[in-house]
């Protein structure tokens, strides 16, 4: 029956020419290897319908292109990293070649060109689903990989959803989403990275295709998950790592990390849609001080600007924008200012004339200009994929530099107009690569960011803080990303701390939502419980929009006011532990806010939807967060010793507990094994805390360490090696503590180092590089540090924690400890 079949078929298509049947499929497979070329460390492969290079760049980091024609030349906007010239061995054969590096073996499939990764002990990580492989429909490409039991996924940067990924599409295509959905899909930015999890595996796909984008995870379907892009070549990096930490290290490796931001976008920032004019600004800084909620930014939203003119002020509101930020700095603010990509279409206005004279406008093909509206009305936006255009834009950030302002915000960089609908058939320079809206779209913010930072890089005295709204992969070279409009409801804080945890995953390691909430007006509870949890977001700000509500800490009455308090003085407190956590950032892509699936990647609880909103700061705390309205909330330890913050009560990993929920507190928990520096409570990062850190040493069972770091906190000297920064250890074994001699020219602040020991009840006296010292008994608390200073006492009763301490001198040479 089936013979018959297969002669009967070319016989009709002979005879009925329109059967459909016969007609030629709309999807073309990548087909069969038909000539192969190996060069050192690259394959180069033509195939029946594609050519493709497989690329080795470091041990673990593979690179895969395909098109439907020759291959050309490369070009990206998100990879820094080149090729390094890593010890490969490639080998062809009839059916395959196969390439083993130290850490991954590839082998690439003849019939049909198939790639398969394997570990280099054989076991299989990711393969090409073998019957659909890479394949295009008309313009779009995709790549499939098989579905392997048990997979799971994580990542693809700001995406709504559960943490685990799986059964669920996704699509990248940069919007402007005011007052978004939780499931809302796509938001404002695109990284097409993620992670896949099985068999106690875990490998990462980065996509570097800037075309609309479409991720599936077995949405609709259980045989593959799958990348591609509406136009384009397929081109993506695959990295293979035996930890999620490092797959991120590779990943930031490739695409850059965060320099070092300044200290003070560390602290807290005070933000509304809109501040004006600059007495109320001078009101709401002067209320931060004299109600002693610790602060170091105000920023500014469009109502700054004359007519939402960008680069003007409005002389009405801010008459004397250079004194007002002079005043603010003296009083320890820095000011952030708000950027749209949309400049007013206004005849004699100098930003826009200068725009035009030096041709900077995206254009139509037909050479008019592209002109759409936001906020100003009629607008022109400047082509920041010329190279042309974002030095023109960073000759305007002078214009800031100028008027003493610290931070750029870079909003509506989707790019977002009125209707939503910018054409698709606008051209943009994309360095030198002439193309249209298609392509350009998602790397439009990327750009902008990416300017503002240079312009600010060249103008400010010091290390700018950039904002950015939307942004491509790599976007953490120049800025950090906040979330957008999201709204004052419950299920939005803990959509938020999902939507930061997944960047994190994906290479952004400063990030923040409006906290509070952005549309709408949070209950009194809720806006308690986000600005807790702001203490343990890396962007700390309160924005809302502008109907809204006043949201500043003492608008909600003041026991409101008292706890947030005390959450915002705890951050500054924790300052020494953040900034070195950030350094870490800088140095191995580690987000600061981090999923619990990057420490505990194969604990199947850390994905169990009840317990997912669960994240690590830094090294150190994890922090659960539950919805305002609830009474209790249950929380999972994973493995290890836990110790709650407020009370040191010790918890067991691998257990779940039931804990009551109190709103004065935020549930928090220390690792063990964690070293917390901490230092005491300032106003503002312009205000010097005193000489004494204090390290928190919490007891664990194995050995720990976290890189300490300092430096001046606002110059590029640490670029020179003005840094202070040295290793803090705890190693459980041999009972010993140890401050590895510090490295840098920089000069610790702090002339004392108070050790305080959590967990070591059974310890009475510690020796001091040999020498024996008594242990004092201490007590400390990690809220209410605010009581004592406020001048009207603070409500909140603190709890505190009896612990074992000692004071010694902070020498740069090595300090031993013993207990
Ligand atoms: C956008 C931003 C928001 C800002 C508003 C006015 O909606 O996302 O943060 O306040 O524009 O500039």
């Amino acid at each position: 029956m089936k013979k018959k079949y297969s002669v009967l078929v070319p016989l009709l298509c002979l005879f009925t020419v329109k059967a459909a049947y016969c007609q030629q499929s709309p999807v073309t497979n990548v087909g069969t290897v038909t000539a192969v070329k190996i060069d050192q460390q690259k394959v180069t492969i033509k195939t029946t319908n594609a050519f493709a290079e497989v690329d080795v760049y470091t041990p673990s980091v593979i690179r895969v292109r395909i098109d439907k024609q020759p291959l050309k030349a490369d070009f990206s906007y998100a990879v820094v990293g080149q090729p390094l010239s890593p010890k490969v061995q490639i080998n062809e054969t009839d059916d395959e070649v196969d390439i083993v590096t130290d850490s991954l073996k590839a082998i690439i499939h003849k019939k049909p060109f198939a790639v398969v990764f394997y570990t280099t002990d054989g076991k299989l990580i990711n393969e090409d689903e073998q019957g659909l492989t890479t394949t295009w429909v008309e313009q779009a490409v995709t790549t499939y990989k098989k579905m392997q039991d048990d997979e799971h996924f994580i990542g693809l940067g700001e995406k709504t959803g559960n943490l685990d990924r799986k059964g669920n599409g996704y699509t990248n295509w940069n919007s402007d989403v005011y007052g978004y959905s939780i499931s809302q899909d796509p938001l404002y930015s695109t990284i097409p990275f993620y992670i896949g999890i099985h068999h106690q595996l875990n490998y990462g796909i980065f996509l570097d295709n800037t075309y609309q984008s479409d991720f599936n995870f077995g949405a609709s379907n259980n045989r593959f998950s799958s990348f591609g892009a509406r136009g384009g070549e397929m081109n993506y990096y695959f990295i293979y790592h035996k930890k999620v930490a490092d797959i991120i290290a590779s990943y930031t490796w490739l695409t850059g990390r965060m320099p070092m931001p300044p200290i003070w976008a560390l602290g807290y920032q005070q933000n509304r849609y809109s501040y004006y004019p600059a007495d109320e600004v001078m009101r709401i800084a002067h209320t931060l001080r004299e109600k002693r909620i610790p602060a170091d930014g105000i920023t500014l939203d469009i109502h700054y600007m004359d007519k939402y003119q960008l680069f003007t002020w409005n002389k009405g509101r801010f008459p004397d924008p250079a004194g007002m930020n002079a005043e603010l700095n003296k009083l320890g603010f820095k000011t952030t200012v708000i950027v749209d990509p949309g400049i007013k279409v206004e005849k004699g206005a100098a930003a826009y004339e200068s725009g035009l004279k030096d041709d900077v406008y995206i254009k139509y093909p037909d050479g008019q200009y592209y002109t759409g509206q936001v906020w100003p009305g009629w607008c022109n936006f400047t082509d920041f994929t010329n190279p042309k255009g974002r030095e023109w834009w960073r000759k305007q950030v002078k214009f800031f530099a100028e008027s003493g302002v610290s931070g750029i915000w870079n909003d509506m960089n989707e790019f977002s107009t009125w209707g939503q609908k910018a054409p698709d058939n606008v051209l943009f320079n994309y360095d030198g690569h002439l193309t249209s809206m298609l392509q350009a779209h998602n790397v439009y913010g990327l750009q902008m960011a990416r300017s503002s930072y240079e312009g600010a890089v060249e103008h400010f005295k010091e290390r700018p803080f950039v904002l950015s709204r939307s942004g491509y992969a790599g976007l953490q070279r120049y800025s950090a990303l906040w979330t957008g409009d999201n709204r004052a409801e419950d299920d939005h804080m803990l959509q938020g701390v999902r939507l930061l945890n997944s960047l994190g995953v994906s290479g952004v390691a400063f990030t923040g939502m409006d906290i509070g909430g952005f549309t709408g007006n949070p209950t009194t509870n809720l806006y308690i419980r986000w600005m807790e949890l702001g203490a343990f977001i890396p962007y700390y700000r309160n924005h809302t929009a502008l109907n809204s509500k006043a949201a500043e800490p003492w608008t909600f009455g003041e026991d409101a006011l008292d706890i947030v308090r005390n959450y915002i003085s705890l951050r500054y407190q924790m300052l020494p532990y953040i900034y070195s956590t950030f350094y870490n950032a800088t140095q191995n892509g580690m987000p600061v806010m981090r999923s619990l699936a990057i420490d505990y990647t194969f604990d199947p609880k850390v994905m169990d939807v009840a317990y997912q909103n669960q994240f690590e700061f830094g090294d150190a705390f994890m922090i659960a967060p539950f919805e305002s309205t609830k009474d209790y909330g249950k929380v999972y330890f994973p493995k290890g010793t836990w110790y709650e913050l407020y009370t040191g009560a010790k918890e067991e990993g691998g257990t779940a507990k039931t804990i009551d929920l109190n709103i004065n507190k935020l549930p928090v928990y220390v690792k063990g094994g964690s070293i917390i520096p901490m230092q005491s409570l300032i106003q503002s990062t312009a205000e010097q805390p005193t000489d004494t850190l204090t390290v928190h040493i919490y007891n664990g069972d194995t050995a720990n360490s976290l890189v300490y770091y300092e430096d001046d906190g606002k110059s590029f000297n640490y670029q020179k090696g003005d840094f202070y920064k040295r290793t803090i250890s705890l190693n459980p074994q041999n009972n010993s503590i140890t401050f590895n001699a510090a490295e840098g020219s920089y000069k610790s602040h702090f002339r004392f180092i108070k050790v305080m020991l959590h967990g070591f009840d059974q310890t009475a006296a510690v020796k001091l590089n040999g020498s024996p010292l008594k242990l004092e008994q201490s007590s400390f608390s990690f809220l209410g540090a605010a009581a004592n200073t406020d001048p009207q006492g603070s409500a909140y009763q603190a709890e505190s924690n009896p612990v074992k301490c000692i004071t010694i001198t902070n020498d740069q040479g090595k300090i031993q400890l013993n207990y």
